[in-house]
Parts: structure tokens; C-alpha cells; sequence
């Protein structure tokens, strides 16, 4: 009898997978992860998709706005988390300044986060004003995640991070561009911090699922940024954000008892040394 182990190959996450999630109406998980140690914890806890969010820029770099980011910043983020996934989707954002209006530039930049990272699939925020950037990268055979409703990048011309399409004008401006996205090949769409039931008819309206944040239960999937629903973050508490930990609290009481530890003389003790 052969003693080899046989072990059962991991199912890798593909876009082919979103599509089949929503056509049997099964939810899609998505966290954001910056690094190659939480993002290694996350993809085994069995998330279905990773983004790497231009949120890096506030989260990692302490930024106000996800302006400031970096192609090369996120092509370092991408990369460390695409060293540790073994089975989630990961996609990264495409950061403010290098697909916006020019889209040979979006191309580019779009192919070095995939030669240079190990991604699935990048996202980009904007609708009818970015389709020329969005049809130039999908034809390259570059998957795209779309991102409507209050999309950071623009935080200087919204001027407030608020609910966005509540009048109807932007409500169906933002139902024509997430068709204009889908109809242009897309294979995704976050919705990020608009009323639920627009997101919802969305959903309904569009084949291709529909990632929320913020965005209430009617559509494909959710989305989170990690150190939000960690409680790493502080301070910061808008009403769709849930969270499963309070690593604040958590790290701050563990840093301040290894502290008076080091001024006791208590750490090491006899058996943490050699
Ligand atoms: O950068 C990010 O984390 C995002 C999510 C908020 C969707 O774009």
C-alpha cells in the first residue's frame, strides 16, 4: 500500500467564479489586504476575492486621501500579497493619476500591476468618463472590477466621503454607467456608499455581480476594508461598518504590558533565553 499523501489541490477564485457565484446567487466575500501576513490569514480563512485598495494610502501610509498612493506603492502591495494567496481572487486598484484621462497610460499601467504583482484583475473608479481607458485595458484581455457610487479618488470634487446618489440625477447617471461597464466587458462592479435599494436594483439590472460596501444587502457581495472590521483603524464608525474585532484595544494593552515587562525586568525570564 502506497503511504504517499494525497492532498486535495486548492480551487483557485477566478472571474469565471464570480460569475457562476451570482448565477447561483451564492454571496461573494471580499477584505482588502496590504501585506503578505494578513493577506496570508485572510485567503486561508477561506475569503473568496482580496483587494488591494488604493486604501493602503490612508491605512499603510497615513494619508488622508487616496491621492498620494503610488503605481509603485501599489505594485509593492500587490506583489507582498500575491506572494501569500493561494486561492482567493486578487485584485488591485489602479492609483489616482494613471488612468484618468489618458488611456494609454491606463494600459500601461494596468499591465505592469499584472506583470509586476501576480493579480487577477485591477479596478478603477469612474463610469462613462474613464470608458476609454476601461475598453483599452479589457482589450489587452486585463480583467476589470468597477467602482461607482462615492469613489475616493474624487473626494476633492464630492468635498464630503457622505451617502452619495441620493438625487436622481446622480442615482441614474450611476445605473447608466454601471450598464456602460458591464456592456464594455467588466466583470465586476463595487458599489461603494450609495442608498440599498438603488444598489439593488443595480444588482438586479446587471449579469455581473455586484460588490457593496456600504451599499445594503441587495446585491451580489460585500466588501470591507480589514483594518476597518478588525478595529485596527479607530475612530472612524460609519454605519455600515461592522466590526468582528477591537485589535486597537487588543494591540495598545498588549504593547503597554510587554513594556512595563522590559522596566520590571520580567521579560526575559529564565526559560526565554539561552
Ligand atoms: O481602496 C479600497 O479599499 C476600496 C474599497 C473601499 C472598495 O476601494
Amino acid at each position: 500500500m502506497s503511504s504517499a499523501i494525497v492532498s486535495t489541490p486548492i480551487k483557485k477564485v477566478t472571474t469565471f467564479s464570480f460569475a457562476q457565484m451570482k448565477q447561483n446567487g451564492e454571496k461573494i466575500s471580499m477584505l482588502t489586504s496590504y501585506d503578505y501576513s494578513l493577506a496570508r490569514i485572510v485567503d486561508e480563512a477561506g475569503i473568496d476575492a482580496i483587494l488591494v485598495g488604493d486604501s493602503a494610502s490612508n491605512v499603510m501610509a497615513g494619508w488622508e486621501t487616496t491621492l498620494p498612493i503610488t503605481l509603485d506603492q501599489m505594485i509593492y502591495h500587490g506583489a507582498s500579497v500575491a506572494r501569500a494567496v493561494k486561492r482567493a481572487l486578487i485584485v488591485v486598484d489602479l492609483p489616482f493619476g494613471t488612468y484618468q484621462g489618458n488611456s494609454k497610460q491606463a494600459l500601461s499601467s494596468a499591465i505592469r500591476i499584472m506583470k509586476e504583482t501576480g493579480a487577477d484583475a485591477i479596478k478603477i473608479e469612474g463610469g462613462e468618463e474613464i470608458l476609454e481607458s476601461v475598453q483599452r485595458i479589457l482589450s489587452a484581455g486585463i480583467p476589470i472590477m468597477g467602482h461607482l457610487g462615492l469613489t475616493p479618488q474624487s473626494i476633492h470634487k464630492f468635498g464630503t466621503y457622505t451617502v452619495r446618489a441620493r438625487e436622481e440625477a446622480e442615482a441614474n447617471k450611476l445605473v447608466r454607467d454601471a450598464h456602460l461597464l458591464e456592456e464594455a466587458g467588466c466583470f465586476s462592479v463595487v458599489l461603494e456608499k450609495i442608498p440599498a435599494s438603488l444598489a439593488e436594483r443595480v444588482a438586479k439590472e446587471l449579469t455581473i455581480p455586484v460588490i457593496g460596501i456600504g451599499a445594503g444587502s441587495g446585491v451580489d457581495g460585500q466588501v470591507l476594508v480589514l483594518h476597518d472590521m478588525l478595529g485596527i483603524t479607530n475612530g472612524f464608525s460609519p454605519r455600515f461598518l461592522r466590526r468582528y474585532m477591537h485589535l486597537y484595544e487588543d494591540i495598545s494593552a498588549a504593547v503597554s504590558s510587554y513594556v512595563a515587562d522590559v522596566k520590571s525586568s520580567d521579560f526575559p525570564n529564565d526559560k526565554e533565553q539561552y
